[in-house]
């Protein structure tokens, strides 16, 4: 019954952050922003690496510490392999490999799609499997299909933009600074949803399309712009609110179509986008018309953290599911 303590390291993109996790409990999960890209309009590649290394040492010094845990009483590193912007993923493959080989423990390699599927599992209340789950961040808008903490399928994804692209490219639109999203949650809040019609687009299956979106509001702003130069100033809370509720219609309808179709009503939600107000509201409104159990992760599990990383490795670790040392990350991540 010996305890199982692990060190996370996530550096996928634009977030450092390293987690402690014993027994599948996250005892620390610090995560430090990078200011850096805002004056830029969005992440800026090199720079997001230059800061990850900068950042890397004195995150994973103050988790460590915050969890009150020591170096030699980590039994393996795990970190983020794939997908990311392949500079960030190689600071962080790294110094987690630096590590595992100066402490002698074994190397955890984890795929950061899957963990932000099983950010779900971290807290009560947990979903059951199989359960639905139905991630949507800055780069991915995916309907997992979860049948255990290692036994996942992608049964939906987008074919253009992700979700939270929608949101940061509307942002941009409207003149708001990177990353968009929180701000475009912010003043939907005292929007008017209903206030523009936005067309929402026809694929097949439980695929997505974000893409026809960004143009339908580049010309709709346009638009109304030529007529009235104020008219952004003027509306945006109403414009806001009527996108994201666009978006959202268009990510609740495939879900509640893969939901129907399998019989699940586990229903997760996971990845940035999970942090949206409107977002949330609707998938417990939708649970709670449609009979599902519904889940979203706590806050700090929603965005880009290392404590989700540590919470997949952990279970990889009792499937035995170690990495070579002569692992390298991937910017695509292949599932
Ligand atoms: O999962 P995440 O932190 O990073 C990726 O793996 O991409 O997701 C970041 C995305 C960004 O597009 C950001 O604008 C969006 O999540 N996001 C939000 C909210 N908070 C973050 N979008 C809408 N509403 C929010 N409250
Ligand atoms: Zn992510």
């Amino acid at each position: 019954n010996k305890t199982i303590t692990l060190l996370a390291i996530e550096s996928s993109c634009d977030e450092t952050s390293a987690a402690v996790i014993r027994d599948g409990k996250v005892l620390a999960n610090l995560i430090a922003n990078q200011k850096i890209h805002e004056q830029y309009g969005g992440v800026v590649p090199e720079l997001a690496s230059r800061a990850h290394m900068q950042n890397i040492v004195p995150v994973v010094d103050l988790a460590l510490k915050q969890a009150g845990v020591e170096k030699n009483e980590l039994q393996a590193i795990a970190f983020t392999q794939s997908p990311g912007l392949i500079g960030s993923l190689l600071v962080g493959a790294s110094f987690a490999k630096a590590l595992a080989v100066a402490l002698n423990i074994p190397l955890i390699a984890v795929h950061h799609m899957k963990a932000h599927v099983l950010a779900n599992c971290i807290d009560e209340p947990r979903p059951s499997f199989p359960f639905l789950c139905l991630t949507v961040s800055g780069g991915h808008t995916q309907i997992v299909l979860c049948k255990d903490y290692l036994d996942m399928e992608i049964i939906g994804q987008t074919i253009d933009d992700a979700a939270g692209e929608a949101f940061d490219k509307t942002a941009k639109l409207l003149g708001l600074p990177y990353p968009g999203g929180p701000l475009i949650d912010r003043y939907a809040q005292q929007g008017n949803p209903h206030r523009f019609h936005f067309p929402r687009p026809q694929v097949p299956g439980y695929d997505y399309s974000f893409s026809g979106l960004k143009t339908a509001i580049l010309y709709f702003l346009r638009e109304q712009s030529a007529e009235d130069a104020s008219f952004i100033e003027k509306n945006l809370p109403d414009i806001c609110a009527s996108v994201q509720q666009t978006i959202i219609d268009i990510l609740m309808q495939k879900l509640i179509k893969a939901a129907e179709d399998t019989g699940i009503r586990e229903v997760c939600i996971a990845g940035g986008v999970s942090a949206n107000k409107g977002l949330r509201k609707r998938l417990l409104e939708e649970a709670e018309k449609r009979g599902w159990h519904a889940y979203i992760p706590d806050f700090q599990y929603c965005t880009d953290n290392a404590g989700m990383i540590g919470f997949m490795a952990y279970h990889q670790y009792l499937a035995g599911a170690f990495t070579d040392l002569r692992v390298t990350p991937s910017a695509r991540g292949d599932w």
